[in-house]
């Protein structure tokens, strides 16, 4: 794309079915080193429903090679070539066309289409990938059956895969080889796959709930062999789960996992052989923390899931989008939470939500669950339309309740199996199974921006009537200027002084009294007042229960009912939200009094309560270990209106200190009791081991706050002795992140030991960039700009790029140094990526995007980068995109 040629907006409103469709799709695939030749046979035939007889094929970096149509050859003046569509027109009904191009996979950096991780020849295809391999018609909804030969040699490509069957294979001169695989499912081009390399094998068998037998590969470079046991368990638990919850059986004799180092994302669900990054596969105990193990399992879960909600029934066009992601990440939450613990897992993903995703409805880059134009796709692949848009599914699935939302699921996946379909479409099934009339919940769908729901409270004691009021807004965004409310499930309890109150509200049909203590009450309008009746005493109420929704709650909680909820309320995440509530109060505080005092004091109440939830052991210790994890910068950075860098840093570290002295002595029993548990039995990742861990080294972390000799020997010894890289990983990172000068020699010591012992595993020395690069030394852009010359470092593999420059660019302090050289040096990698990876340098770029939120002159710095990068020659239609929206006038 040129500078002066502005790239062309798609709009959901201008969806036309395609001309043609592609019967069957048969590719001739010849590798050799340093080019490829790929023969494309396109069965075509004309749409009943499109008049037009002009057939415009996706291409991109393809050489054009020849072209038959109907076995004649076509000369250059039988069709129009430009950079973008090869084009034919006055068509007939039916035509095999073949085409032939050649690609360059061992020059492609971008990772799309057909490429070379390291040895390895794989494929990406979606969103748009497949145009880099032959023209097409590269959109999901033209679904057809593909055949794929692929010749390579024989000592360089042993293996040859790709989607389905294997149905033939054999020998060739020049000690090259075949095979050829059929795929009897259709599919859209993006499920299209293709690997060939010396590859090693885990091979197992899983039998489905009507008894067939199904073959388990999952394929790797050798030296990973012994990392793959935990995926091929993930995937079989997946396969089980997702037979008796959502009543899916896998439809191939074979399923197939690869795991590649290069790869822009964590996973692709290819039909019957899903590509995966090494970093969301490969598991042991040695290089892989608690956190990774659970990342695994998830994302092996994920792209299993997509197998019914994204390829069986897949999505129209790319609007829909967050049809089969927003869905495929709610089952994998459902699935996740079953393995493990429900609440913890609750936490986590509201974490998430609240840090990144809530930033992002309320940048620049703002869009619905469905949006309604993009320049390019890639970059739609969000926050919102994976975490919203799961969030949305997940209030259909609180309002109809678990039954109906199975019998919705069930009538889905029959009714379109085998279709490309819209989110309207699953909306329909649900309202039918249900009865229901969700079309003012669809704007779930349509409106951006994250609904801030005020909450009051008036307690009438004469009368024992509670009222509860609620007021929902939503701020303008890009497109769509006045909301109209949202439908918002508010999942609430009361709590008395000793416990739950019964709930009954006024004006009830049924008015006879319930003892019931929890609800759901169903916000549709933007002010609404509920009363409630026979409350004895004033209560503390706990509001959006599990998170019911995705809102921004705000209610004026006394620090009284905080606590109260802290103690009293059974929904794992209200307590623990408590928790961070009164810390985010506690850093207020302190900010306001640092201004005068530079030592103020903490609240004796918040400690106390800290102290009994050290001391409860009715809790699950990882969720000790998250009420105990004081709220991050980036979140802190979330809820006022303009971010102050350097105050809220200091407040934040100010309370963490003073948590730690103040709580030293119930942390060290609790750090030593959970080690001594851990000693006492083999390693596993069970939960409840996994807790053990975690509260260990909430504690390990605080306790190095204090920066005392007895706090710099436990972390050193537990750097030492750790046989997890759990904990190995925690005590490193406590002695890389730690700001006292008695850890100086411990440190330095540290980072050469580390790399030493970690330099043949690639997915370990990620962490040792990462840990360096999310380091609070004032000096970290200096380390980082050195690690960028370290023979480890290597700007064309995403998962560096994300552990140094990524981990750099989140690192608040860091990267938003007042003096500004954190965005030049951003500035700089962004126009690097432009050309070798647009994708990577489009999300690299999000940091920057988010300059309106910072002072002027931040702004000015951050926002002169962002101009820079603008008038680059030859921007990507990606980072374009990004850019133009950051600077456009809001
Ligand atoms: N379909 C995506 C992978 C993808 C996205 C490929 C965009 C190309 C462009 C896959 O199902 C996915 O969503 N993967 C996630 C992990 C998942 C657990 C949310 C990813 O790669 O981050
Ligand atoms: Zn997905």
């Amino acid at each position: 794309m040129k500078n002066n040629e502005a790239p062309k907006k798609i709009y959901l409103k201008d969806y036309r079915e395609p001309s043609y469709w592609i019967k069957k799709t048969t590719l001739d695939v010849q590798i050799y080193d340093g080019h490829t030749d790929v023969t494309a046979t396109l069965l075509l035939e004309r749409n009943a429903n499109d008049e037009s007889r002009k057939l415009s094929l996706d291409g991109d970096s393809l050489e054009l090679r020849g072209l038959t149509l109907d076995g004649k050859k076509l000369d250059d003046t039988q069709y129009v070539l430009d950079a973008e569509h090869l084009t034919l027109e006055n068509l007939s009904d039916q035509h095999e066309l073949i085409i032939e191009t050649r690609i360059y996979p061992e020059t492609n950096t971008s990772l799309e289409g057909l490429y070379k991780s390291r040895l390895i020849y794989c494929t990406q295809c979606e969103a748009e990938g497949f145009r880099k391999i032959t023209y097409y018609l590269d959109r999901p909804d033209v679904m057809s059956e593909f055949t794929t030969r692929i010749t390579a040699d024989k000592t360089r490509c042993p293996i040859l895969l790709s989607n389905g069957n294997k149905i033939d294979e054999g020998e060739c001169a020049n000690d090259r080889h075949f095979a050829v695989w059929h795929d009897p499912h259709l599919k859209p081009a993006y499920l299209f796959a293709l690997v060939a390399g010396e590859l090693s094998l885990l091979e197992d068998r899983f039998t489905t709930c009507s008894g067939r037998d199904v073959l388990l590969q999952i394929w790797v470079e050798e030296k990973d062999l012994d990392k793959c046991a935990h995926a091929m368990d993930s995937l079989k638990r997946s396969m089980a789960w997702d037979e008796q919850r959502y009543g899916r059986e896998y439809d191939l004799d074979i399923f197939m996992i690869v795991a590649v180092d290069d790869f822009n994302m964590g996973a692709m669900e290819n039909k019957g052989l899903n590509i995966f990054n090494t970093s969301c596969v490969l598991a042991k105990k040695e290089t892989t923390t608690d956190a990774e193990f659970q990342r695994v399992e998830g994302v092996v879960a994920h792209e299993y899931f997509h197998n019914w909600s994204g390829n069986r029934v897949t999505c129209r066009d790319w609007f829909q989008l967050s049809l089969k992601e927003g869905f495929t990440v709610f089952r994998d939450a459902q699935f996740s939470s079953d393995m493990g613990s429900a609440t913890v897992k609750r936490v986590e993903d509201v974490l998430l939500l609240r840090a990144a995703q809530f930033a992002e409805d309320a940048g620049p880059m703002a869009h619905p669950v469905q949006p309604d134009a993009f320049i390019e796709i890639s970059n739609f692949y969000t926050l919102t339309i994976y975490e919203k848009g799961a969030e949305v599914v997940r209030m259909l699935h609180t309002l109809l309740g678990e039954t109906l939302f199975r019998k919705g699921s069930d009538l889905y996946f029959e009714r379109h199996d085998g279709q490309a379909v819209t989110i309207d479409d699953f909306v329909r099934a649900m309202e039918e199974v249900s009865g229901r009339d969700l079309s003012q919940f669809k704007r779930w769908y349509k409106q951006a921006g994250t609904p801030e729901l005020e909450v009051s409270s008036e307690y009438i004691e004469a009368s024992e009537e509670y009222v509860l009021q609620f007021k929902q807004r939503c701020r303008p965004t890009v497109e769509c200027k006045e909301k109209q409310p949202f439908v918002i499930p508010v999942d609430l309890s009361l709590l008395g002084d000793a416990g739950k109150l019964p709930l009954n509200l006024k004006d009830q049909l049924d008015p006879e009294r319930s003892d019931n203590t929890r609800m759901v009450i169903e916000l549709t309008e933007a002010e609404e007042r509920f009363v409630f009746t026979g409350v004895k005493e004033l209560p503390a109420p706990a509001l959006l229960r599990g998170f019911s929704a995705p809102v921004k709650l705000r209610y004026r909680y006394t620090d009284e009912q905080l606590l109260r909820i802290l103690k009293l309320e059974d929904d794992g995440f209200c307590r623990w939200d408590a928790a961070q509530q009164l810390m985010i109060r506690e850093i207020d505080r302190i900010r306001e009094a640092l201004v005068a005092d530079p030592s103020p004091a903490i609240s004796p109440a918040l400690v106390d309560a800290l102290t009994a939830v050290l001391a409860d052991d009715s809790l699950d210790p990882a969720m000790v270990s998250l009420m105990l994890t004081v709220p991050s910068e980036k979140y802190l950075n979330e809820l006022g209106e303009q971010v102050e860098v350097e105050a809220t840093h200091h407040a934040r570290q100010l309370l963490e200190r003073k948590l730690a002295k103040a709580l030293a002595e119930p942390l060290l029993q609790c750090y030593e009791l959970m080690r001594a548990r851990q000693a006492a039995k083999p390693y596993s990742v069970v939960a409840a081991d996994v807790a053990e861990r975690a509260l260990q080294n909430t504690a390990l972390h605080l306790l190095s706050i204090l920066g005392d000799e007895k706090s710099l020997a436990l972390v050193q010894q537990q750097f030492a002795e750790a046989d997890n890289m759990t904990d190995e990983l925690a005590a490193f990172k406590a002695l890389v992140h730690s700001t006292r000068s008695r850890f100086d020699s411990a440190k330095t010591d540290a980072i050469q030991r580390f790399y030493t012992k970690w330099q043949a595993e690639a997915l370990v020395v990620n962490h040792w960039f990462s840990v360096q690069a999310s380091s609070p030394a004032p000096d970290v852009l200096e380390q980082v700009k050195a690690l960028m010359t370290h023979p480890a470092f290597d700007m064309k593999n995403p998962n560096k790029l994300r552990a140094l420059i990524g981990a750099f660019c989140n690192n608040v302090t860091g990267f938003h140094n007042a003096n500004g050289l954190g965005y030049a040096f951003l500035g700089d990698r962004i126009i690097e990526l432009n050309r070798s990876n647009p994708q990577i340098a489009a999300r690299l770029l999000t940091p920057l995007t988010k300059w309106r939120r910072y002072d002027e002159k931040r702004q000015e710095k951050m926002k002169a980068q962002l101009e820079r990068i603008q008038s680059e020659p030859n921007l990507s239609k990606d980072v374009f995109e990004v850019v133009s929206k950051s600077l456009e006038l809001s």
